[in-house]
């Protein structure tokens, strides 16, 4: 093997680990939580948020929280200890699943977007999200489907 091609191999190596690792990073996944219907309420133990990191716990932003009886999952926000948002992942264009990526909501239909808050932030959609009162007690939230 010559100089060249062996600059060419390295080249293409390098490359081929960039895509691999901007896949892997596009495929991060949101933490998955199946959660009991109760009484009206989706019932989420606070420790779904709870993560260790370096031997201390941390808490994620958010997860997605899932129901056989719900046609749709919920995300469900963390910002603050006491403050929480749940969301319906439903778009409000035409009813595609939405997909979770850190704070956003896509769409995957025809590309609209949702902030944290339900909030349109890039169209088609025009209506913001469906959101879902919850209440913390005894340790879970509680999500009224009401
Ligand atoms: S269904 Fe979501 S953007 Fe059209």
């Amino acid at each position: 093997m010559d100089r060249k091609e062996f600059l060419k191999l390295c080249a293409g190596g390098c490359l081929g680990l960039f895509v691999l690792e901007t896949m892997l990073s596009g495929c991060a996944a949101q933490k998955q939580v199946n959660a009991l219907v109760v009484d009206e309420n989706l019932e989420v133990p606070l420790a779904a948020f709870a993560k260790m990191k370096d031997g201390e716990i941390t808490y994620l932003d958010s997860v997605v929280v899932r129901n056989p009886q719900l046609q749709y999952p919920l995300a469900v926000f963390r910002f603050s200890e006491d403050v929480y948002e749940a969301l319906l992942m439903k778009c409000t264009h035409q009813g595609t699943e939405l997909k979770l990526y850190g704070d956003t909501l896509q769409c995957i239909a025809h590309g609209s977007e949702f902030d944290n808050k339900g909030q349109v932030t890039t169209g088609p959609a025009r209506e913001t999200l469906r959101n879902f009162p919850v209440v913390k007690a005894n340790q879970k939230l509680f999500i009224s489907l009401k």
